[in-house]
């Protein structure tokens, strides 16, 4: 299992346009010491090979010995020298590839480039076993804070981040350059990357100096994940702003990039410094009680819990409207979904199994899928359902019943509408998972003074500069909440 991690293969092509891109070629003619630390099956370095014959450069011993490969499945590397024997005739010296975990196994040697690709998985979707290896690994290098963040909030953290610490702090000479192709989220995610951005690795700085963002062009196909290509600089103090080029149809347009406020934060850019202005004045107060939320998530039990028509045979008092897409599209506040939440509505606390006894069409539905509601994964739903409750969601809490929620679509989108939901026979509206984020409220007059503060015309602006347009993390309630300054919100 260890071994199939976050397998996304470089075409030749685009191999090719990265290292024309930063003359990669001409260092390694020059003597640079060139690696590619999670190789695959080296595409990067048999592009070097292909642009050395196309040059009719010979490709000798020496500048063989200035290549290598490290890569944790050893098929990968037999596939690689088998292509280079085809290929260039040429037996690609076996003390020049090591088949190792660059993240647990020491790597002794350092090189002046490091260029590739990094595994593109999050820690949450690792095998457990390679998880719990893994996991000081993500503490030693400052991605969290301690055993215990990994383990609740920060599954979300790319294993690109590590595997980036571990290679730009140990496996780079001083003042050596990284190339790398990469997923976006780590200049732009919120909290999960925070730890990637102190921009220091293994006690050594390092700085991103130029960023290329693509939109339309695949590179890599079928892949869902945002992904850029960057320059990295080892050694060397992060300065803002970073030259950053995005891909808008097919032109590379050049863009600044910068944290929004401080410095390990999710970057903003804008072809203009004067657009910084944008969210300056942004101040709305709110309680702790009211911090914004994420919908309700059923943890892959979204057959068990969520109706397309209210089913009659349920506990009405249980069943609640759920918020869908036609709400901001068709502008009407009709409920097309109901979801069952098995919650004190008091406390925001699942009930309890004698509770649950009281109603015996209830008892008898989560029986019915009880094997499969035991089943569902996740530590934090693992620890409500160690204390018993297998009936247990994710996202439920006092504020899931406010009566009234100011709500907005946070996934995917590049409008931002906040609407007021209040409830339908008593029965608040809730929030679906991701994809709607909210703000609560315990009056209407309060739900209004939020609304209007959030139509603030900035505020799309700014989200759009933190480069969430179309993507999943549009106008999630981290980001909102690091936008506005909130008074009062408890961290
Ligand atoms: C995204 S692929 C890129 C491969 C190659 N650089 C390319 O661009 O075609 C990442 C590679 O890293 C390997 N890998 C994953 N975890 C690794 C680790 N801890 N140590 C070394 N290699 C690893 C995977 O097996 C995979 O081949």
């Amino acid at each position: 299992m260890k071994r199939q991690i976050g397998q996304v293969f470089t075409p030749i092509k685009w191999a090719e346009w990265l290292i024309n891109k930063w003359n990669i070629f001409d260092a390694w003619l020059d003597g640079a010491h060139i690696c590619d630390p999670t190789a695959g099956q080296g595409a990067f370095v048999l592009t070097m090979l292909h642009i050395a014959r196309s040059r009719g450069i010979p490709i000798t011993t020496e500048r063989l010995s200035r290549l290598t490969l490290i890569e944790i499945v050893p098929s990968h590397l037999d596939q690689f020298r088998k292509n280079v024997q085809q290929e260039f005739g040429v037996d690609f010296p076996t003390s020049q590839i090591f088949c190792q975990d660059i993240i647990t196994e020491t790597h002794t040697q350092q090189y002046d480039i490091l260029i590739g690709n990094p595994p593109w998985a999050n820690f949450g979707d690792l095998p457990t076993a390679y998880k719990t290896e893994i996991k000081p690994y993500f503490v030693q290098e400052g991605l969290v804070s301690d055993t215990q963040r990994t383990l609740l909030g920060s599954s979300r953290v790319d294993i690109a981040a590590l595997v980036l610490k571990v290679v730009l702090g140990k496996l780079l000479r001083k003042n050596g350059l990284g190339f790398f192709y990469l997923p976006t989220s780590l200049f732009f995610g919120d909290g999960a990357h925070n730890g990637f951005r102190n921009y220091n690795a293994d006690l050594r700085n390092f700085a991103v100096d130029t960023v290329y963002e693509f939109t339309s062009i695949k590179v890599f196909d079928g892949v869902n994940t945002a992904y850029c290509c960057a320059k990295f600089q080892g050694d060397t103090q992060q300065k803002f702003p970073v030259t950053y080029f995005k891909e808008l149809d097919r032109n590379w347009v050049e863009h600044k990039a910068l944290p929004l406020k401080n410095p390990a934060d999710p970057w903003r850019i804008v072809q203009n410094l004067d657009e910084l202005k944008a969210g300056a004045t942004l101040e709305i107060r709110l309680t702790s009680e009211q911090k914004p939320r994420q919908g309700v998530n059923t943890c892959g039990a979204n057959s068990v819990f969520i109706f397309d028509h209210k089913p009659s045979h349920l506990p009405q008092g249980f069943l609640y409207p759920l918020a869908s897409k036609e709400m901001w599209r068709q502008n009407v506040l009709s409920p097309h979904k109901w979801i069952l939440l098995p919650y004190h509505r008091e406390i925001g606390k699942p009930l309890t199994w004698d509770q649950i006894k009281k109603y015996d069409a209830l008892r008898n539905y989560l029986q019915r899928y009880q094997d499969q509601l035991q089943a569902r994964k996740g530590t934090m739903l693992r620890a409500s359902m160690n204390r018993g409750s297998w009936w247990a969601m994710l996202g439920v809490g006092p504020y899931s019943f406010a009566p009234f929620k100011v709500i907005w679509q946070a996934y995917g989108k590049n409008q931002f509408n906040p609407i007021i939901l209040s409830s339908v026979d008593g029965q608040m509206w809730q929030g679906n998972q991701a994809m709607h984020a909210f703000i609560p409220c315990w009056c209407e007059d309060d739900a209004h003074r939020i609304k209007t503060a959030l139509e603030n015309p900035e505020i799309p602006i700014l989200l759009r500069q933190l480069n969430g347009a179309g993507k999943c993390n549009w106008a999630q309630p981290g980001k909102i909440k690091k936008m506005l300054s909130f008074d009062e919100v408890e961290k």
